[in-house]
């Protein structure tokens, strides 16, 4: 019998309090799940925009197999050669030809089982790149050549349009997991053709904040209307993302498990 995909999506690290997050409960939930595929999205490691080589070497070094990125992944400099180096630190696929990075890759579990990444960015209320929905079936003509046990990363910010690409790729990938909003969403669920989905994994970094921004600052853009400058939170840290089994019998998936630690405090104790 195959061996299962355990894989552990952790959702949108931001800053070195979303690092340290890692750290902390990073091997605990791998323990827990018996995770054998670790991926995790990176967009917002350094100070909020992209990732550097060393923050990246960190996370493989944590055991995480795959790292995603999204719109904030070009705010950062030192993010496009490291874009350009690896196939395992991957960026949108349907984001214009000419930036650097690559929008899927492979990676050939301890079985021998091979599983994809793929990473798509959605333009409601985003930058006006290329079709997602397009771009999705472009990319698994060429991805499933190799194999059907397909992990896909949906950047985008509208709800609906992050439910239209669950249904567009239920049955033909094994997940679909939101991503970019920073707030975890609670339906995640197993679409009728076998597909994991859910609309966000949530963020793991400082939840004393605006999503991840310090409350201070996000409010006087807000009242304000102006640009005020982005500045990091740090308190209330916690670790967001979802588990998925997947069978690669049948590349469909088994179970989704949404987990945030520690828990929200939603009673006050007297
Ligand atoms: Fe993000
Ligand atoms: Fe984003």
């Amino acid at each position: 019998m195959q061996e299962k995909i355990r894989l552990l999506f952790i959702g949108d690290i931001v800053g070195r309090p979303g690092m340290d997050a890692v750290n902390t409960y990073l091997p605990g939930l791998i323990a827990k799940y018996e995770a054998n595929f670790i991926v995790v999205n990176g967009e917002n490691i350094s100070n909020g925009k992209g990732l550097n080589e060393g923050e990246a070497n960190q996370l493989f070094g944590l055991g995480v197999h795959i790292i995603t990125t999204g719109n904030h992944v070009w705010d950062n400099w030192k993010s496009r050669p490291l874009l350009a180096s690896t196939d395992k630190v991957l960026r949108p696929f349907n984001y214009p030809y000419g930036n650097p990075g690559k929008g899927f890759t492979f990676h050939k579990m301890a079985s021998g089982e091979e599983v994809a990444v793929l990473q798509l960015q959605g333009r409601t209320f985003m930058q006006t790149i290329d079709c997602p929905f397009r771009a999705a079936d472009k990319a698994l003509s060429m991805i499933s050549e190799r194999t059907n046990n397909i992990v896909v990363d949906f950047h985008a910010d509208a709800t609906a349009e992050k439910i239209s690409m669950g249904w567009h790729l239920d049955g033909r990938v094994s997940a679909v997991i939101g991503t970019h909003t920073h707030i975890q969403t609670a339906d995640g669920c197993i679409l009728p053709n076998g597909t994991a989905y859910i609309t966000d994994s949530g963020m793991t970094g400082p939840y004393d904040s605006v999503v991840g921004m310090r409350k201070d600052v996000a409010l006087k853009r807000f009242m304000l209307q102006t640009a005020h400058k982005y500045e990091m939170a740090k308190d209330d840290v916690k670790i967001c993302g979802v588990y998925v089994n997947i069978d690669p019998s049948t590349n469909q998936a088994m179970k989704i498990e949404p987990f945030v630690s520690p828990a929200f405090e939603t009673e006050v104790t007297l």
